[in-house]
Order: structure tokens, then C-alpha cells, then sequence
């Protein structure tokens, strides 16, 4: 079980004690786990406009129950090894129809929570470090979008034209321009040129070291930011550990085929 893992289960084991934790502070709640931070986000709370309010206040306020609040949960778990191999036996298609689902889900959820966090911290206050990310995440953010716009509409869409070549679905000669333009290799090997992509959040935070008496609205963007990068990392070995193989098998196995042609021709 990876430490996330464990990490949650605790966690739950602590939510499923309801009578202690309805009394117990917002703060305290995500000083103890940050992950909570983002539960009650998805449920449109703020843990720092409720930060002196209990639970079962902030509940009752917003018309929820705590139960839902665990069952938010599942939306926070993170990716993991097992997602690897599972993804290892899909075909190319569901491969990239899955990495499609986490682009949306980083550009509609991940990203502006990580914005609306950083954002709300106060500018002024001598936390040099803050500024800095205020200054770094929004071009971070451009870039990364232009990734994975890159993605889908040239990798992506290049790789599932090479699977319907080889099912017969459209004719083999629709893709000899882009055969000579892109190779499956070249780009795999730019991808993992270039797959550290939060290198300059990691070294600007020095890989989110905080003290022990920061404030837990930091303590909380350090966490989220330091998981949003375990899911790139591991979306990036998706990408070139899954689908860039079996697309490199598919246009091998898709120059045979023109190869057997034009000796038939
Ligand atoms: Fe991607
Ligand atoms: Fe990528």
C-alpha cells in the first residue's frame, strides 16, 4: 500500500468516529492532514474561511452530511504503481482515453484549487517564498496546458490514426505524411527530455520544506503542490512507460504493413 494509502486510511479511520471529530476544529482537522483541505473543497468549503468553526457547524451550515465527507474521499486519492500495471493490459485507445480524463481532471480541478490556494495567501507578510509561487505557478500553468494541448492534438492523435491504420479503418497511404513527420521514438525521447516539469516549484520550495510553525495555509499549499507532482511524475510514466512502447510496437508493426504493400505494388 503506497504511503498515500496508508495516509487516507488512517484518515478515514479518524472521519469514521464521528462523534469526536464533528467538535473538533477546522484548523486542527487540516493540521493533521492536509488531504482534508482539499475534501472539503470539493464540497465548497474553504478550510481557511471555517478555520475557528467544528465540523459539525460547517456541516449543518452547508447542508452535509459527514458521511459524504468520507466519501469524498475516494475523489482524493491519488495514483499509484497499481494504476501502472493495470493500464499496462488496456489497449492504445483506453491508454490515451484515460490520460485525456487526467488532463481534463488537472485542468478543471487540480490546477485552479492549487491557483485559488496560492492566491488567497497574503502578499504581504515577508514570505518571500509565496511571492515567488504567486509569480512562478501562472506561467507553470501556461506551459503545462500548451503540454498537453501538444499531447492531444499531435501525439495523441497521431498514435490512434496508426491504430485504426492497423484495424483497416482508414487507408495506411492517409498517414505516410505524418509517418515521415513524426516518429514515435523522437517524440518519446522529447517527452522524457523534458518530463520534469515542476523542477523550478520543487527547487524555489526547496522540495516544500516548511517549519514546524508555518501557517497551516502554506503547510497546505506545500502538501498539494508536492502531491499534484507525484500524480505528473506518475502520469508521465504512464505516458512513456505505457503508451509510448505499445506505439512504438504499433508503428513498427505498421511499416511491415506498407513495406508488404509497395512489394506488392
Ligand atoms: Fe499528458
Ligand atoms: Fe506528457
Amino acid at each position: 500500500m503506497s504511503c498515500t494509502k496508508v495516509r487516507l486510511v488512517i484518515f478515514v479511520q479518524t472521519l469514521i468516529n464521528p462523534v469526536g471529530l464533528k467538535k473538533r476544529r477546522i484548523l486542527d482537522l487540516v493540521e493533521e492532514n492536509y488531504v482534508f483541505a482539499s475534501v472539503l473543497h470539493h464540497f465548497g468549503i474553504d478550510f481557511y474561511d471555517y478555520q475557528e468553526q467544528n465540523l459539525a457547524e460547517v456541516c449543518k451550515k452547508k447542508g452535509l452530511k459527514p458521511e459524504l465527507i468520507i466519501a469524498g474521499l475516494e475523489d482524493v486519492i491519488e495514483d499509484d504503481q497499481e494504476h501502472l500495471q493495470y493500464l499496462i493490459g488496456l489497449p492504445v485507445d483506453l491508454v490515451i482515453a484515460y490520460l485525456k480524463h487526467k488532463h481534463f481532471s488537472f485542468v478543471k480541478h487540480t490546477l485552479p484549487y492549487l491557483a485559488k490556494l496560492i492566491n488567497c495567501y497574503p502578499s504581504q507578510g515577508g514570505c518571500t517564498v509565496i511571492n515567488d509561487i504567486k509569480w512562478l505557478f501562472p506561467l507553470f500553468v501556461e506551459d503545462f496546458i500548451q503540454h498537453m494541448h501538444e499531447e492531444e492534438d499531435t501525439v495523441f492523435q497521431h498514435i490512434l490514426q496508426i491504430e485504426k491504420a492497423l484495424k483497416g479503418e482508414v487507408a495506411t497511404s492517409s498517414l505516410f505524411f505524418n509517418l515521415k513527420k513524426y516518429s514515435i521514438k523522437a517524440i518519446a525521447h522529447e517527452h522524457q527530455a523534458h518530463d520534469d516539469v515542476m523542477i523550478g516549484i520543487r527547487k524555489l520550495t526547496n522540495d516544500y520544506a516548511h517549519e514546524k510553525d508555518s501557517p497551516v495555509l502554506l503547510k497546505v499549499i506545500f502538501s498539494e503542490l508536492q502531491s499534484f507532482e507525484k500524480n505528473l511524475i506518475i502520469h508521465s510514466r504512464i505516458e512513456n512507460e505505457v503508451l509510448f512502447p505499445k506505439a512504438l510496437l504499433m508503428e513498427k508493426e505498421l511499416y511491415k504493413v506498407i513495406s508488404k504493400y509497395s512489394v506488392l505494388n
